[in-house]
């Protein structure tokens, strides 16, 4: 299966964030991993990212293509609606 997406302003997203390596953050469209990959290449140690995406079919492909960083991502098949239910 494709995902052909280019991620939308992702410099500008990245550096808005100003990611710190042991911070947690949430990415409410994970699609196809665009935005996440680059928030999950700067955590370290303690550092977490919890992705969220209601097609499951968005969920399979992130899921392969952000394999290398399962230790600290928590990818979920839900509506972003629920993030306080999802990050209780
Ligand atoms: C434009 S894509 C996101 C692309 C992603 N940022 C990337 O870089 O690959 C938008 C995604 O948001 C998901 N989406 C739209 N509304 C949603 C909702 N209410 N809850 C969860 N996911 C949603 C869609 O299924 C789609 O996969």
């Amino acid at each position: 299966m494709e995902f052909n997406h280019k991620p939308v302003m992702l410099d500008e997203c990245i550096e808005g964030l100003n990611i710190k390596p042991n911070g947690i953050y949430f990415d409410g469209t994970l699609g196809g991993g665009g935005h996440s990959k680059q928030i999950a290449k700067r955590l370290a140690e303690g550092g977490r990212l919890i992705a969220v995406d209601k097609d499951a079919e968005a969920i399979i492909f992130a899921g392969e293509s952000l394999a290398e960083f399962k230790d600290r991502i928590t990818i979920i098949n839900d509506d972003f609606k629920n993030s306080k239910e999802i990050l209780d």
